[in-house]
């Protein structure tokens, strides 16, 4: 008999890389979970819909209090309590939000039952690489996750994928624009491979 699939928890599946992280677990057929952030009244409809789009797919979704003024990730036992559904946990969390994994690990910890941690990286191997002054602190952030998931005794993967090309084709690069230059770094001589998948 088949082993039951593993329920998978994503904090930040409404974002860039979570909503594939969230189809690409439903499509494996696991049992899967999304903590999200309340929506204010004001706020964009499209997260509403996203919300009621993952609904409609079988996501399960933990929602904040409004209280927690400060972030959902302020809330402990209710995060515990989350964790304690699931066996898997993946953090697509956006780089300003790094260290809020902090909670996360705590969380983890406490419930003890959480068989893998996937923190928020697929960048660079952070171990390996430097950078320039903020994309050094990018890097420190994402390297302080790992040690404190590490201390933590978690079972973990990190994903090191480098550079998403339709990310940064499109938000840094700006291909659209006309422009009369482009301005190359380097020799220009430096290899890359692209690699595409389609979920
Ligand atoms: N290698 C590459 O080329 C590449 C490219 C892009 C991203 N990345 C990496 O992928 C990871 C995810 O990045 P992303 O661009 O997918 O993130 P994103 O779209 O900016 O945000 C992800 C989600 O995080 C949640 N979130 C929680 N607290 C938040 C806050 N205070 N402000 C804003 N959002 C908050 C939001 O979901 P809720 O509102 O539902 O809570 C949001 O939808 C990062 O580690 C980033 O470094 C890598």
């Amino acid at each position: 008999m088949a082993s039951p699939k593993s329920k998978i928890l994503i904090f930040g599946a409404t974002g860039y890389l979570g909503k594939y992280m969230v189809k690409a677990s439903l499509s494996e057929g696991h049992p899967t979970f999304a903590y999200v952030r309340p929506i204010k009244p004001d706020a964009d409809q499209s997260k509403l819909q996203l919300h009621e789009e993952f609904q409609s797919m079988g996501v399960t979704i933990f929602q904040a209090d409004d209280e927690f003024e400060q972030g959902r990730l302020d809330e402990h036992e209710k995060l515990v309590m989350a964790l304690k559904q699931v066996d898997v946990v993946i953090s697509t969390l956006p780089v300003p939000q790094h260290l809020e994994q902090l909670k996360i690990i705590k969380a983890i910890k406490e419930a003890g039952n959480i068989k893998r941690f996937v923190p928020s990286e697929y960048g660079n191997e952070v171990d390996r690489a430097s950078g320039l002054p903020p994309f050094e602190a990018l890097l420190e952030n994402k390297r302080k996750i790992r040690r404190a998931t590490e201390a933590a005794g978690i079972s973990y993967t990190y994903v090191s994928a480098n550079a998403f090309s339709a990310y940064f084709i499109d938000y840094l690069l700006h291909p659209h624009e006309n422009r009369d230059e482009v301005i190359v770094y380097g020799s220009g001589e430096a290899k890359s491979n692209f690699f595409s998948s389609t979920i």
